[in-house]
């Protein structure tokens, strides 16, 4: 299959197999390793990306489903606003110990910034971390959106 999407903010096109996942097409592919393949089954968020600003894991999007879309990976989060901000407050609370959790951690907090609403543990609820807990991550989030 053919497809063409907006990767991280430049234009990309693909051939690849209607089975491959847009987790394995970012990493294999395109050697874009933030995106981590944790569970590969939807319970983790380790492998979280931007599709078209909405949250989604990338284990369980196939990426002909990316045609078309803009997809922003952690790699790519520094060109958004919001995005500085959730790594930035991240950072500034030492969130994290291995940083396996980290990209998509990242990823979910940028996703929530720009919605603008609802609660930050809600937003971060599918994002696993193995670690640290969550104290850093809820900080991080209450710096980057105070009130
Ligand atoms: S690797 Fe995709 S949700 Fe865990
Ligand atoms: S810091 Fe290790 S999994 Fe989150």
């Amino acid at each position: 299959m053919h497809i063409a999407l907006t990767l991280n903010g430049a234009p990309a096109t693909a051939e690849l197999s209607p089975e491959t996942t847009l987790l394995h097409w970012l990493r294999e592919t395109r050697g874009l390793m933030a995106a981590k393949p944790g569970c590969e089954i939807g319970r983790c968020g380790a492998c979280a990306v931007l599709l078209d600003g909405r949250l989604v894991n990338a284990c369980l999007v196939l990426a002909w489903q990316a045609d078309g879309a803009a997809v922003i990976t952690a790699e790519g989060l520094e060109a958004l606003p919001q995005g500085r901000a959730a790594r930035a407050a991240l950072g500034e609370e030492s969130a994290f110990q291995c940083g396996y959790c980290a990209p998509g951690m990242s990823v979910a907090l940028t996703a929530w910034l720009l919605a603008g609403q609802g609660e930050a543990h809600e937003a971060l609820a599918g994002n696993l971390c193995r670690c640290t807990g969550y104290g850093g991550v809820l900080r991080a989030a209450a710096r980057a959106r105070p009130g």
